[in-house]
């Protein structure tokens, strides 16, 4: 009987000191399994006188039911502390300072773009697209440029073939959109777009760059009208207040051609380094469409008329954010394109 007491009272302490469901299932082994010992205090029975059976066994039990019932409550408690304790490891603080994800920003370049595209989408214009890898007819034939003009040597060229090249000026698109529009009028179309020449690379020069190119066609358009239209971009740009002024100069696919500056937006037009003492600073090439140009592209030059122009967009973001270098915009240093967040 005293062995029962004694066996009882270890298996209870075993069982509280069991600190986790493994120790606890060893608990239960070696006091509740079939080979352990509650169960052979069972066997110990048999030797016993016949009249001393009944309370022994009563007593043995007593002893598994209470080992038992103690085993039961333990494997609650160790359960809950097993759950509140995972609970506690895959705790996640909320206040911790997360892992920051670097976001890119508009390129400068895109931003220029975009702003041009906006003034001139606001003004009724659409925006043309066509391919960077160009036929000789589009960049040069119909632009009046043909084969031994001297003008081709003003753009050094990338060719793919004799009659296929990278598109040395948006002008392409401007013949493109000329030959689709078979004769009709009016037209108003802006093409921005990526182009290419045989420039070695240095601070002002880069092999690939973008230019916006800007088309009217129509009754009675004047010099009087692209004058307005640049005075109205440079504004938009480069702040109010900003004049514009032409210079004689040449294309082939304009007559009368100009080159246009734009009064310096750094000092008002007063003179500063940026425009080296002048007060302006050229911008963009201009001029009326070539009468050839309109004829060669199926439009009847006496009924009709138009302007173009073609502006650099590196020299504009250059001009507008203080850009002393065009590399800046194709090594893609994450700091220097960072800068232009603020003006997103
Ligand atoms: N295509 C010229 C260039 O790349 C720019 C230009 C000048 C475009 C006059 C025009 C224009 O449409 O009328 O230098």
């Amino acid at each position: 009987m005293d062995k029962i007491t004694e066996v009882q009272s270890q298996a209870l302490e075993a069982i509280a000191a069991a600190q986790d469901l493994n120790a606890l299932q060893q608990a239960r082994i070696t006091y509740l399994g079939k080979k352990g010992l509650i169960q052979s205090l069972m066997s110990e029975m048999k030797a016993l006188p016949k009249e001393e059976k009944p309370a022994f066994g009563q007593k043995v039990n007593i002893c598994k039911q209470e080992v038992t019932a103690a085993f039961e409550k333990r494997t609650e408690e160790l359960s809950r502390l097993a759950v509140s304790a995972k609970l506690e490891k895959e705790k996640i603080d909320i206040t911790l300072e997360g892992d920051r994800l670097t976001i890119g920003t508009t390129h400068p370049l895109m931003m220029i773009r975009e702003q041009i595209e906006d003034l001139f989408l606001g003004m009724g214009y659409t925006v043309a697209e066509g391919p960077e890898v160009e036929e000789d007819h589009y960049n040069f034939e119909l632009a009046n440029i043909p084969k031994d003009h001297p003008a081709r040597d003003m753009q050094d060229t990338f060719y793919i073939d004799p009659n296929t090249l990278l598109r040395t000026h948006t002008t392409a698109m401007q013949m493109r959109e000329l030959e689709k529009a078979e004769g009709r009028t009016p037209i108003k179309l802006i093409c921005p777009g990526k182009v290419y020449r045989r420039d070695d690379d240095d601070a002002t020069h880069s092999h690939q760059f973008m230019q916006c190119e800007g088309l009217v066609v129509g009754e009675h358009i004047t010099l009087a009208d692209l004058k307005g239209t640049l005075e109205y971009m440079a504004n938009r740009m480069f702040g109010n207040g900003r004049k514009i002024r032409f210079r004689p100069s040449y294309f082939p696919f304009t007559e009368p051609s100009v080159e246009v500056d734009v009064s310096c937006p750094f000092c008002n037009g007063k003179g500063c380094s940026v425009c080296k003492g002048s007060g302006w600073i050229e911008i963009l090439g201009a001029g009326m469409v070539h009468p050839h140009v309109l004829e060669m592209n199926g439009f009847d030059s006496e009924k009709c008329s138009g302007f173009a122009f073609g502006v650099g967009i590196e020299r504009v973001a250059m001009l507008k954010y203080g850009i002393d270098d065009i590399r800046n915009f194709y090594i893609n240093d994450a700091r220097f394109l960072k800068m232009f967040d603020r003006f997103d």
